[in-house]
């Protein structure tokens, strides 16, 4: 059975430059190409998660300029649900996106509509109500992403936090969600919390899950060109896959996101059900 999966989080219409390294402050640097991408970490988690296999609607705001329109047709063809969006009057989010040689990179957002995601109305509260597993991340307001745990958990649905961008304090957070996941560097705020089920994302190297048991997944080797959005294909194939299972879910949210370094840009990174299972049936 598909899950019926809810993701709540940013939108972004992104600009991807490719440089050899990345700038160092007060440096000016040429770049070799320009590449215009569907992005957000919500965007990018439900369009992975829906190729995936998962039933999913996104909760998120876009504006009223050009790119929302391109941004709804992205989300529309890839079968996201659009029943929990909120049009805001302005720009739409944006993020401005650096790739060095090594496929490494750094982001910079300007939130636009993402600013201002509510989740005051009643549809957009039903739509997150009727989920069975609900995905959060951080580029919209904490308030918005408390509210969306708190109707996970009173209509018993799975919540999901990917906690990016790194919240200023997770006291809050740790306490709401039932699955935290997290990268390798700024797990240290997590790991003494009372989370149920903490993953870290080691990018190359895997995942690590600490819960009742201890597990360690390997990623799948790779030579990787572009690393941006592979966190939020593992987010999105993790929350897809959650009700299989914590080991089986992990296995195929590593497989996806080292199957997302092979394409450069974030928004269409994420790999169908099929190249997953087929990478780990090699593995
Ligand atoms: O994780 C990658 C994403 O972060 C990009 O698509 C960008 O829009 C920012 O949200």
């Amino acid at each position: 059975m598909a899950t019926r999966l809810c993701v709540v989080g940013s939108v972004n219409a992104d600009l991807t430059f490719t440089v050899d390294a990345l700038p160092r402050p007060g440096e000016t640097v040429l770049a070799s190409s320009l590449l215009p991408s569907p992005g957000g970490k919500g965007g990018n988690q439900a369009v992975a998660a829906a190729r995936a296999g998962a039933t999913v609607e996104l909760v998120a705001a876009l504006g009223t300029d050009g790119a929302a329109a391109q941004l709804r047709g992205h989300l529309q063809a890839n079968g996201v649900g659009l029943k929990g969006i909120a049009t805001i009057p302005g720009p739409s989010g944006s993020a401005a996106i650096l790739v060095d040689a090594q496929a490494e990179n750094c982001i910079v957002v300007a939130p636009g509509a993402n600013g201002h995601l509510s989740l005051s109305s009643p549809v957009t509260q039903a739509v997150v109500a009727d989920s069975e597993v609900v995905l959060v991340s951080l580029e919209i307001p904490l308030d918005t992403a408390v509210a969306a745990a708190r109707i996970a958990r009173s209509s018993g649905a799975v919540s999901i936090l990917n906690a990016s961008p790194a919240p200023h304090d997770p006291t809050e957070l740790a306490q709401l969600f039932d699955v935290v996941v997290v990268n390798e560097d700024e797990a240290a705020p997590w790991t003494d919390r009372p989370v149920p089920h903490l993953v870290i994302t080691r990018g190359s190297q895997g995942a690590r899950y600490v819960g009742q048991q201890r597990l360690d997944i390997a990623s799948p080797a790779v030579e990787a060109v572009d690393t941006t959005g592979a966190g939020d294909v593992f987010a999105g194939v993790l929350a897809a896959s959650w009700p299989e299972g914590v080991e089986h879910a992990l296995a195929r949210a590593c497989a996806a996101g080292a199957l997302a370094t092979l394409v450069h840009g974030a928004g269409d990174c994420a790999p169908y059900s099929e190249a997953i299972e087929d990478v780990m049936g090699a593995s």
